[in-house]
């Protein structure tokens, strides 16, 4: 087999922005290696349901339940609020309703990135409606900086400066989620 090399490893140019190295495969796969061990212990006897927000959060489930070592179940959630700017509209719509019934279920939803909050306050908000048995937030990454609702995440990555990344599930106009790192707008 031929060595492949990753040619993503050093800036990402989009035209008018350059993105520079943040947080390497590596260390964002021994955080989530760790949240995932954390998790196991908190919720042993259980049968958790991780909810991810999608699109952002599919790769961090995908890899944060490979090291869940219980029984778990997964559903999704749609949402969009950022339409193609680097900047939230400040508004949430609901693109995709879960499939699952939460009542009396034990709910993580699963986030890549907590900015300002909202996202997170409307599927709070939404699951509560239907009386899960409890219901706790992970996020890989929170701009704790940017906080602007009442929100408590249970179980965090990273904290980050409230700075734009893409990469690893994070988009920049629905493009750069296939990077296996995180990237940092230079500024
Ligand atoms: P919030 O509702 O303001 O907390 O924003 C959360 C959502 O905005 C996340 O789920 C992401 O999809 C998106 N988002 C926030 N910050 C970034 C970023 O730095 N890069 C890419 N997407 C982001
Ligand atoms: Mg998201």
């Amino acid at each position: 087999m031929p060595e492949v090399k990753n040619k993503n490893t050093d800036q990402i140019i989009t035209g008018k922005e350059v993105f520079v190295p943040f947080l390497e495969e590596e260390k964002i796969q021994s955080r989530i290696t760790e949240l995932g061990k954390q998790i196991t212990k908190d919720y042993q006897g259980k049968t958790p349901v991780f909810i991810g927000v999608l699109n952002g959060a599919f790769l961090f489930l995908a890899d944060l339940i490979k090291n869940i070592k219980i029984d778990c179940e997964i559903d999704f959630f749609k949402l969009s609020s950022y339409g193609d700017e680097k900047i939230s509209s400040g508004k949430v719509t609901l693109l995709k309703e879960l499939n699952c019934d939460v009542t009396g279920r034990d709910i993580v939803i699963v986030e890549d990135i907590v900015d300002s909050g909202l996202s997170i306050k409307f599927i709070e908000d939404l699951i509560m409606r239907h009386n899960p048995a409890s219901m706790k937030v992970c996020s890989l990454l929170v701009k704790p900086d940017s906080l602007k609702y009442n929100v408590k995440i249970h179980y965090i990555g990273f904290n980050i400066p409230s700075k734009f990344v893409i990469g690893y599930g994070l988009d920049y106009a629905q493009k750069y989620r296939n990077l296996r790192s995180i990237y940092v707008l230079r500024e």
